[in-house]
Formats: C-alpha cells, sequence, structure tokens
C-alpha cells in the first residue's frame, strides 16, 4: 500500500463560516479509486479543493506523497510544479475551469505553461481532442458549449497533461446516458493505467462503476461511514440516514406505497409527492 494523500484531524472553515470539515482521518492510496458522496453542503467540493492545494486545512494535516501540503510548500521547487503536474481537478461547474477563446487553446495552455515543444502540445492537443470525441468543437468557444460538452473539454484540459491524480468533482453530473456511459469507460480505463481517482457523487446508480471504496460525509461534516462502495449502497438504513436515498411514495391504483429512492437516474423529480397532495388535494395517478 503506497499512500499517496495522509490527513489526520483535518478541518476546515471557509472565512468568518463554521467548519464545513471535521476530524477528517482519511488515506488515499495510489491507483484506488475512492469516491465522496453525503448530502448537498457536506464538504465534498471543500475536500476535493483541499486535494488540490487549492484551500488548505485550518487545523489537522495533510500531506501529499509524505510531504506536507501548505502554501509554502507549494511554493517550493521542485515540490510545488510536480504536485501542479500530478494533481487534475475537474471543477463541479466547468465555467470555472474554462477560459480560452477556443477549445484548442484551452487544451494546449497547460502544455504551453509547461514549455513543450510546439509540435509536442499540437501533437497532444489532436490525441485529447480524438480521446475524448471532442475534434468536432476544437474552433469553438468554451462559453457557448452545452453543459456537457463544457465537461468533457474541462476534463480533456486536465487529461492533456497526463496527470497521476485526478480529481473529479461530479463528473457525470449533467451528461447524457450515452457520454455518462463513455465517461465511465474512459476512468476506468484511466484506473487500469494506475492513476488515483477521487470521484464525488450522487449518483448511487453510478458510484460502484466510479469506485471501490466510498467516503459518506454526513451533513455535520463527519464521515458517517467508510468502506466498500457496493457494502455501503446495500444499507438502505444508512443510506436514507444521511440522506443519500429518501423514501418515495407512490400511487398505483388504490394502494400507496413507498420505497427507498435514490437519485442515480436523471429524471424530472422536481415536485414534492406528499406537498403537491396538500396543494392540490388530491393523490397523483
Ligand atoms: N466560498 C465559500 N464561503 C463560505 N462557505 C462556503 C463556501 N463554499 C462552500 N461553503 C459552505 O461550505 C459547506 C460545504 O460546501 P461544499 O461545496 O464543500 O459541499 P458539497 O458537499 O460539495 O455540496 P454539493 O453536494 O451541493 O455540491 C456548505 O455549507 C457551503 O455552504
Ligand atoms: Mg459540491
Amino acid at each position: 500500500m503506497d499512500p499517496i494523500y495522509e490527513m489526520k484531524g483535518l478541518a476546515f472553515g471557509y472565512p468568518g463560516s463554521p467548519p464545513c470539515l471535521r476530524d477528517l482521518d482519511l488515506v488515499v492510496t495510489r491507483g484506488e479509486r475512492l469516491a465522496l458522496a453525503g448530502a448537498n453542503g457536506c464538504g465534498k467540493t471543500t475536500l476535493l479543493l483541499i486535494m488540490a492545494g487549492l484551500l488548505f486545512p485550518t487545523s489537522g494535516t495533510m500531506a501529499f506523497e509524505g510531504r506536507t501540503l501548505s502554501e509554502s510548500a507549494l511554493e517550493a521547487l521542485p515540490f510545488g510544479p510536480r504536485f501542479r503536474r500530478s494533481v487534475g481537478l475537474l471543477f463541479q461547474n466547468p465555467d470555472s475551469q474554462l477560459f480560452c477563446p477556443t477549445v484548442k487553446e484551452e487544451l494546449a495552455f497547460g502544455p504551453i505553461q509547461l514549455k513543450l515543444p510546439q509540435d509536442e502540445v499540437d501533437r497532444r492537443v489532436e490525441d485529447t481532442l480524438s480521446l475524448m470525441n471532442i475534434a468536432h468543437l476544437r474552433d469553438r468557444p468554451p462559453h457557448a458549449l452545452s453543459a456537457g460538452e463544457k465537461k468533457r473539454v474541462a476534463l480533456a484540459s486536465l487529461l492533456i497533461l497526463t496527470p497521476s491524480v485526478l480529481l473529479l468533482d461530479e463528473p457525470t453530473a449533467g451528461l447524457d446516458p450515452r457520454s455518462q456511459s463513455a465517461l465511465v469507460d474512459l476512468l476506468g480505463e484511466l484506473a487500469q493505467a494506475g492513476l488515483t481517482l477521487v470521484t464525488a457523487s450522487h449518483d448511487m446508480v453510478l458510484l460502484p462503476h466510479l469506485a471501490d471504496r466510498l467516503l459518506v460525509l454526513c451533513e455535520d461534516h463527519r464521515v458517517a461511514r467508510e468502506g466498500p462502495v457496493k457494502e455501503i449502497l446495500a444499507d438502505e438504513d444508512f443510506l436514507q440516514s444521511v440522506n443519500l436515498i429518501h423514501e418515495h411514495r407512490h400511487r398505483h391504483g388504490p394502494l400507496v406505497h413507498s420505497h427507498p429512492h435514490g437519485h442515480g437516474h436523471s429524471h424530472d423529480h422536481g415536485h414534492d409527492h406528499d406537498r403537491l397532495r396538500a396543494l392540490t388535494g388530491r393523490e397523483e395517478s
């Protein structure tokens, strides 16, 4: 077991806000696929930002390859640049990540920063456009793409730098089923190739395909449970207790029945059945 991240007693609070991560002990092993789950606001994105070296713990420790991650460590040579090259973060909102006039320039930006020779930059851009199935978008402005296209371009802009760790914040959200499945396949291939993948996701259906181990954060910002994905996902009482699934009531003819319901499938679920009934005074059929 080769630990890549080691967190001990980690806590974090945004300035002027109460802690949104508390008492976190976590070791991420090189090459593993770990998922982060938990209700909205429990701290998944914050944890990924800390793992990406964009935020720093307010207490406790966080090490990457045995070295404490701090602002000064990231400014030091050769650790800082090596860390930045090794770790890629796919933001929950791809607009936070895309800023170039065209997709092609977006992909070339990182390799140019690394001062790679122009022919190597061109080769990587072409390879990555084709790997991510976005060659047809090459001259389009990223800000004018659809949400799913933006996600693909944002991920491409990370992969072009051949990172060894990918931090993925809700990577499948907003993708159509075919794009979701293509992404799951791609992430599987990257894991096979030895990348370490840490994925925050609410998608109870895709989680077992995205990770082997699951860390569930609860709404008081502590770890609720950690273990094999399939084992945790089989525990419906636990999933309800941490707000990852909820009781879903249906009426089938005269019978109203309820069953636990996750939000894995992309379906329209914009209303609350009980509230609808109270407002309209009638049952749904
Ligand atoms: N920039 C910020 N300043 C202050 N508080 C913040 C900031 N960003 C997030 N928070 C708060 O920190 C907590 C954790 O937020 P975070 O975005 O990490 O949650 P999350 O688990 O990723 O949620 P979601 O499932 O909605 O993406 C929330 O209470 C949120 O309101
Ligand atoms: Mg989030």
